[in-house]
This record gives C-alpha cells, structure tokens and sequence, in this order.
C-alpha cells in the first residue's frame, strides 16, 4: 500500500467539495490509481505526476478518521484544500476542520492552496467571500493562495497547481 512517506500534497475537503473530480483532472491518463482504504469508512486516493504524489481524502465524518489522516501530515510539502463554494451552510464546518489543520505542528510552514469549486454555480461564494469566511488573512506565517475552480471543466485548477509548483520546488 501507499504509506505516508510517499506524500507530497494532500487534498483535503469536505465530502462532495469535489476532490474526486479535482483528482480526476490531476491524474495522467496512464497513472495508475491506488485506492487504499487502510480501514472502513477511511478512503485515500493516490497517484504520481511530476515526481509529485498527490494524496486525497475527505475529512466528513465528524473527525472520526482524524488521527488517521495527521498520519500523511508528516511528510505533505503541500496541501491543497478544497472549499465547496456553494455549501454555505458547512461553510463553519470546513473553517473548523483547516483550523485544526493550520495549527498542527506538522503543516506550520506548508503552503497552502485552496480552491472555492463549483464557482459555475450561480449562487456560490466567490473566492473572497471564501477566504473572508475561512479568515485566510490570519495566516500570516505560511504561504497561500485562492483561486475560484471548477473542476469539471478544470478553469483554474492549472493555475493552482503552477502556483504550488512554485512554492515547493
Ligand atoms: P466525496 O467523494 O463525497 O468525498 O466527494 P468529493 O469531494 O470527492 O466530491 P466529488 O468530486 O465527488 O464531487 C461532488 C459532486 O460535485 C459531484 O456531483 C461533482 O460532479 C460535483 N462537482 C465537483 N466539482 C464541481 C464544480 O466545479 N462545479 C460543479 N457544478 N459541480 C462540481
């Protein structure tokens, strides 16, 4: 299997924030897909493109998996968190979930980029009203970026990842 020392950037996000779509668009056509599910409930996608491993999983669930997903904070040189821009109402739920992720000692100087998805939808939050939602300004000792994304059709995902790129070679 896929353990945590082969992580180079987490995906992150609630469950239907469109990490899989995300992932989907990512991947190679000819990588390989690695779906673990190390124990029920707890699934992590993983494939390699550009000698970077790209890592998903979600973090619905109420923090059950919690100490399961710290496990790849060791090694992750980035994290790419995606924000589902129309799910106004777990807008609260995901500013918890990065809190506890922003404090881990693991992630303190990792950059981070988040996408506002969905931004095709008509009444989703523009990348702003995400970052004010989520306090991003608050971050003040780490690198990050928002950009609104639709993954379906992949409009700013590139963008995204030439900024991470950039802040982790
Ligand atoms: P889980 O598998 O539940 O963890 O969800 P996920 O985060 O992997 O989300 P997934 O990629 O399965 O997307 C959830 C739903 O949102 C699907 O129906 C996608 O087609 C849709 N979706 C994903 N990204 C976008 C987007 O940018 N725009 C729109 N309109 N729909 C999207």
């Amino acid at each position: 299997g896929l353990g945590p020392e082969k992580v180079g950037v987490l995906i992150v996000g609630l469950d239907n924030s469109g990490k899989s779509t995300l992932l989907n668009r990512l991947r190679p056509k000819k990588a390989r897909t690695a779906d673990v599910v190390p124990t029920i409930g707890f699934q992590v996608e993983s494939f390699l493109k550009h000698g970077i491993q790209f890592t998903a999983f979600d973090m619905s669930g109420a923090g059950r998996y919690r100490s399961l997903w710290e496990a790849y904070f060791k090694d992750a040189q980035a994290v790419i968190f995606v924000i589902d821009a129309t799910d106004l109402v777990r807008m609260c739920v995901a500013k918890d979930e990065l809190e506890l992720m922003l404090r881990h000692p693991d992630l303190r100087k990792v950059p981070f980029l988040f996408y506002a998805n969905k931004s095709d939808v008509p009444k989703c939050w523009t990348a702003l009203q995400c970052a004010q939602a989520l306090q991003l300004d608050e971050n003040k000792d780490k690198p990050w970026n928002i950009l609104a994304s639709n993954a379906l059709t992949g409009e700013g995902v590139e963008e995204g990842i030439d900024w991470l790129a950039e802040m982790i070679k």
